[in-house]
């Protein structure tokens, strides 16, 4: 963001909510940048790809746009909804805003609810379409606000869909979190009728389990990203806000973002989008094989935006889409949908969550080889040996 450098300044006018918007770039900041520096274990670390060195093909013969929310992306990946609200939060918008128009990722912003309910915050959110006006951008909301704040969202942001977040589990680890999560089936259902863009519905880390996709779909849902833990940590961000160890026991609760896809693979009523914990353009195009359509980052995002500003995040999304075309041409992937014929070994506590669960992880190792054209075997292929 170079000038725009945010500062974390305590937050004056807008009060609480204010001053947690900045406490979470600050937190969300320092957990990314601990991860990256450390080496701790990620599920997608389970996950390895068969390797067939005669599979590749070359580079340019891949297309990596995809069809998401009504939209062409042109790669799988996307800035997640992250903030807006206060000063710095402006500057953070403006810096993911540039970065957006210049890659043409898509990208969201965080909760809107502070500007609907407190108009002066607007321009933290309005800064988005200054810097990007004919970009693909995302308003964001609470499953609990009221169903006309749908077209409020959208109109502030000047959005091409909704994402509407669920957060039981940072509501419940906030001191001043809600305590009444029994309405939200209702109130996201009428978010979902009122909104005049398409909607997406995801988690904030915790991860979507199989149940909570099904009941997504029968309520009209069309595409949800299960946002699973592994990343950015908002049970530590909000334990540490408090100022004690109020609900640290919670430690490890939710479905990693693998965990989710894994649960989720093959549902056709349902476009799926992986974010949570995403590092690498590898960790990706793990989550594409498994069948997500798009990829959101975040947590890491904001760590280059915050410590390089605009043009660090520019160069940075640049390297992973050059990286992710490398990775397909590696994998004989065409495109990305071509992933999820790819034969992927699942490992470790990884495998034991697929046997626990009820998922077939044999059935990923042996999918569609590239060989397969070639008329070779491989062990477990329809013309090979059977299991
Ligand atoms: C600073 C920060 C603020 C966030 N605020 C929101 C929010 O307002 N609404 C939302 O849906 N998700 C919010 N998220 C969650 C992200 O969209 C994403 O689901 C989560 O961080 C996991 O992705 P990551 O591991 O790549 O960070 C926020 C994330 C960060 C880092």
């Amino acid at each position: 963001m170079g000038s725009e450098r945010a500062e974390f300044a305590p937050a004056t006018a807008h009060g609480l909510r204010a001053e947690r918007k900045n406490d979470h770039l600050r937190l969300a900041h320092g957990q990314a940048t601990a991860r990256e520096a450390g080496a701790a274990r990620s599920d997608f670390d389970e996950l390895q790809f068969i390797h067939h060195a005669l599979g590749g093909i070359d580079s340019a013969d891949v297309e990596l746009s995809v069809e998401v929310a009504g939209a062409r992306w042109p790669c799988p990946l996307f800035i997640n909804g992250m903030t807006g609200g206060t000063d710095a939060a402006r500057g953070v918008n403006r810096a993911l805003a540039a970065a957006a128009r210049e890659t043409g990722v898509p990208m969201g912003c965080g909760s809107v609810s502070i500007a609907l309910d407190d108009p002066r915050t607007a321009p933290s959110f309005t800064v988005i379409r200054e810097e990007n006006p004919e970009g693909i951008v995302f308003a964001n909301l609470g499953a609990d606000r009221p169903a006309a704040d749908a077209v409020r969202a959208v109109e502030l942001v000047g959005a091409d869909a909704l994402q509407i977040h669920l957060n039981a589990v940072q509501e419940i680890a906030m001191t001043e979190g809600s305590r009444e999560l029994g309405g939200w089936r209702d109130s996201l259902q009428a978010l979902i009728a009122a909104s005049p863009v398409p909607v997406i519905v995801k988690e904030v880390g915790f991860g979507l389990s199989r149940r909570t996709i099904d009941e997504l779909g029968a309520l009209g849902v069309h595409t949800v990203d299960v946002s699973g833990r592994g990343g950015t940590d908002f049970l530590a961000i909000e334990n540490e806000r408090r100022g004690d160890d109020g609900f640290a026991m919670l430690a490890g609760f939710g479905q990693s973002t693998a965990e989710c896809l894994l649960e989720a693979a093959g549902r056709e009523d349902v476009t799926v989008l992986a974010s949570g914990g995403i590092r690498n353009p590898l960790d990706a195009v793990k989550c594409l094989a498994l069948g997500a359509r798009g990829v959101g980052i975040a947590g890491a995002f904001l760590r280059v935006a915050l410590d390089g500003g605009g043009p660090a995040l520019i160069d940075r999304i640049e390297a992973w889409q050059g990286q992710l075309r490398a990775l397909l041409a590696l994998l004989g992937a065409p495109d990305p949908a071509a992933l999820e014929e790819r034969d992927l070994l699942v490992r470790g506590r990884l495998l034991e969550y697929c046997g626990l669960r009820g998922i077939d992880a044999s059935a990923l190792a042996r999918r569609r080889p590239p060989a397969a054209s070639l008329g070779t075997q491989e062990p477990g292929s329809e013309s090979g040996e059977k299991t």
